[in-house]
C-alpha cells in the first residue's frame, strides 16, 4: 500500500492510509464510529446519507470563499473526498452542545419522527443554508427533492427550511470560522497526482489533462470516475471490483465551461450543478431537462462527461445533445479527434472510444436565431427518477413554412440514445403541417421497437414518442404553450 487520502474533518486534518479505494465515504464514517450518517438505499435514491463537501473557491473565481454543497456519501469513495472538507451531522451543533440553526429549525418545527432520515436531511439544508440567498420554496423542493422520509410526512421538514431563514449570517459559526476551514483546506492542497493503493486497489488522481492522458495511456484496462454517480453503484449494488480507479474530478481544465458566439464548449468532468448557468444562459430548455436528471445530490456530483460516456440508454442528456448536433472532443495518450455524438454509439453500452481514449469535451452548437428546440422528459415521478421516454427536437423552417432541418433525438427507445432518421427524413422539404407531423409520428415505427420493462411497455413508449413529436408540432405552431417546469412531460 502506498499514499494517503488527506482531507478536513472535525476542525482538523485526517489522514487515511491502507483502505481499498472503493470504500465509500459512508461506509468508511460509519466504522470509524460517525454513525450519523445512515444507509438506506446505497444508492444515491434516499438521502439518508447526504453529507456535505466543502471546498475554497479557487483563486479569481467568484462566489463565497468555502463552497459547500450536498452528496451522498453511499456511492462516493473514500479518495475521492483528498484535498475536501467533509462535514456530517456530527459537525452541526457547536462544542457547547447548541444546535445549528438548521437543527433548531428542525427541532422547532418538529420534522422528526424516527429520525432515520434527519441527518440526511440536515446536510441537504445545511447545504441550502450556506447557499447565499434566504431560498423561496421551489429552492426549498429542489434542495430537498433527494432526501425521503417515511414517517414524518414533507409539510414540518419544509416549514423546517422556511423557518431557518431568519438565522442567516447571525448565528452560524461556520461562517465565522471560515479562516480556520481555509487554512486547512490550503494545507491538504496537492499539486501533483494523488496515487493510494490498498486491499489490492489503485487510486490515481492526476491534476492536468496531460498527465490523466499519459496515466490512462498506461492503465487502459483502468477505470475512470468523475462524480461516482453510476460507477458507485457498480459497486455498492453490482458488487464489482474495480482494481484500478483513475479520477478525473481534480484535473481543473475539465470544468473549464466556455461560452462561444455559436456554442457551448463544456469539460467532461463538469457536474451539471456546475453547467446550468450557462444552460440557463443559452439553452434553457436544456437547463430544465438537466434540473430533472436525479436530485440535487446527484447533480452535485454527476457529470455530463459522465452521462455520456456512460452510454445508458436511458441517460438524459443525449437526446438533446443529438438534436443539437453535439460534438465531442476525444483525447487519447494526448491525441485528440472530435467525433459526432451521432455515431459515437456502436451498440448497447459501446462506443468509438479506443483503450486509453477519454471524452475530454462535449460542444454543443447553439441552434440558429428562428430554429425552435424543445426536449421532455416522460418518467413515473417528476424528480429523482428514470425516463421511460426522453426526446429532444430541433427545426428550422424557410420564409414559406416548409421544413429545411429537423433533429429527433430519443433516449429509451432502443439500445443507445439515438436519432430517428425515419421520422427526421419524413419531414425535409415538407411543409411543417399537422399532416406532416403525424406522418413523422408514424414514421418512428420503422426508427424504433421500443422494449418492455419495469419502466414501460413497448406499446407505451412507442405511444410516447409520437405523442412527443406531435406535441412539438403544437408547440411550434403556438398550440401549446412550452413551459420549461413542463419538461417532465
Ligand atoms: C439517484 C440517481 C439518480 C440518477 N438520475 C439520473 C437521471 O435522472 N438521468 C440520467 O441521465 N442519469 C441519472 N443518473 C445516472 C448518473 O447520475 C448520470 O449518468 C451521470 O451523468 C453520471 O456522471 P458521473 O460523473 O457520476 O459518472 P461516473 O459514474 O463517474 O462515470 C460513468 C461512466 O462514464 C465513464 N466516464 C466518466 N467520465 C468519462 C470521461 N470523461 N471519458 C470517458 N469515460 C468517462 C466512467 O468510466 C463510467 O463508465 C442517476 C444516478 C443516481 C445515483
Ligand atoms: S443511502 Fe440512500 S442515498 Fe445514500
Ligand atoms: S423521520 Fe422517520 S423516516 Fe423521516
Amino acid at each position: 500500500m502506498s499514499g494517503s487520502v488527506r482531507f478536513v474533518m472535525g476542525g482538523r486534518v485526517v489522514e487515511v492510509r491502507g483502505v481499498s479505494p472503493t470504500t465509500t465515504v459512508l461506509d468508511w464514517l460509519r466504522a470509524n464510529g460517525r454513525c450519523g450518517s445512515k444507509e438506506g438505499c446505497a444508492e444515491g435514491d434516499c438521502g439518508a446519507c447526504t453529507v456535505v463537501l466543502g471546498e475554497r473557491t479557487p483563486d479569481g473565481e467568484a462566489g463565497p470563499p468555502v463552497r459547500y454543497r450536498a452528496v451522498n456519501a453511499c456511492i462516493l469513495f473514500l479518495p475521492m473526498i483528498d484535498g475536501k472538507l467533509l462535514l456530517t451531522v456530527e459537525d452541526l451543533a457547536d462544542e457547547d452542545g447548541d444546535l445549528h440553526p438548521v437543527q433548531q429549525a428542525l427541532l422547532e418545527a418538529n420534522a422528526s419522527q424516527c429520525g432515520f432520515c434527519t441527518p440526511g436531511f440536515a446536510m441537504a439544508l445545511f447545504a441550502l443554508y450556506h447557499a447565499g440567498a434566504a431560498p423561496d420554496d421551489p429552492a426549498i423542493h429542489d434542495a430537498l427533492a433527494g432526501n425521503l422520509c417515511r414517517c414524518t410526512g414533507y409539510r414540518p421538514i419544509l416549514e423546517a427550511a422556511r423557518r431557518m431563514r431568519p438565522h442567516i449570517d447571525v448565528t452560524d459559526r461556520f461562517q465565522r470560522s471560515e479562516a480556520g476551514i481555509l487554512a486547512l483546506l490550503r494545507s491538504v492542497e496537492r499539486e501533483g497526482t494523488l496515487e493510494v493503493s490498498g486491499q489490492g486497489g489503485t487510486f490515481l488522481a492526476p491534476r492536468t489533462v496531460a498527465d490523466l492522458a499519459a496515466l490512462y495511456a498506461r492503465h487502459p484496462d483502468a477505470t475512470l470516475v468523475a462524480g461516482a454517480t453510476d460507477v458507485g453503484l457498480w459497486v455498492t449494488k453490482g458488487h464489482r471490483s474495480l482494481p484500478v480507479l483513475i479520477h478525473l474530478e481534480p484535473v481543473a481544465e475539465l470544468h473549464r465551461v466556455t461560452e462561444a458566439a455559436d456554442h457551448l464548449d463544456i469539460g467532461a468532468a463538469a457536474t451539471y450543478a456546475a453547467l446550468l448557468p450557462s444552460l440557463d444562459r443559452h439553452l434553457p430548455a436544456f437547463a430544465a431537462l438537466v434540473r430533472r436528471i436525479g436530485a440535487a445530490q446527484v447533480r452535485n456530483s454527476g457529470t455530463l462527461g459522465g452521462n455520456v460516456a456512460n452510454g445508458s440508454p436511458i441517460g438524459d442528456s443525449m437526446p438533446a445533445l443529438l438534436a443539437l448536433d453535439a460534438e465531442l472532443v476525444l483525447n487519447r495518450d494526448g491525441v485528440r479527434r472530435v467525433v459526432p455524438l451521432d455515431g459515437f454509439y456502436t451498440g448497447y453500452r459501446t462506443s468509438v472510444l479506443q483503450a486509453g481514449e477519454f471524452v475530454e469535451r462535449i460542444r454543443i452548437p447553439f441552434p440558429d436565431p428562428g430554429e425552435r428546440f424543445a426536449v421532455w422528459k416522460v418518467s413515473k415521478r417528476r424528480d429523482q427518477d428514470i425516463s421511460a421516454v426522453c426526446a429532444a427536437f430541433r427545426l428550422s423552417l424557410d420564409d414559406a413554412g416548409g421544413v429545411t432541418g429537423f433533429r429527433a433525438g430519443y433516449g429509451g427507445m432502443a439500445a443507445i440514445p439515438a436519432r430517428a432518421r425515419a421520422a427526421e427524413a419524413a419531414v425535409i422539404g415538407r411543409p411543417w403541417t399537422a399532416q406532416t407531423a403525424a406522418a413523422a409520428a408514424e414514421a418512428l415505427s420503422l426508427d424504433f421497437s421500443p422494449i418492455t420493462d419495469a419502466r414501460a411497455s413497448s406499446d407505451f413508449r412507442a405511444a410516447v414518442a409520437r405523442n412527443l413529436l406531435l406535441r412539438f408540432h403544437r408547440y411550434t405552431t403556438g398550440e401549446e404553450a412550452y413551459a420549461l417546469e413542463d419538461v417532465h412531460g
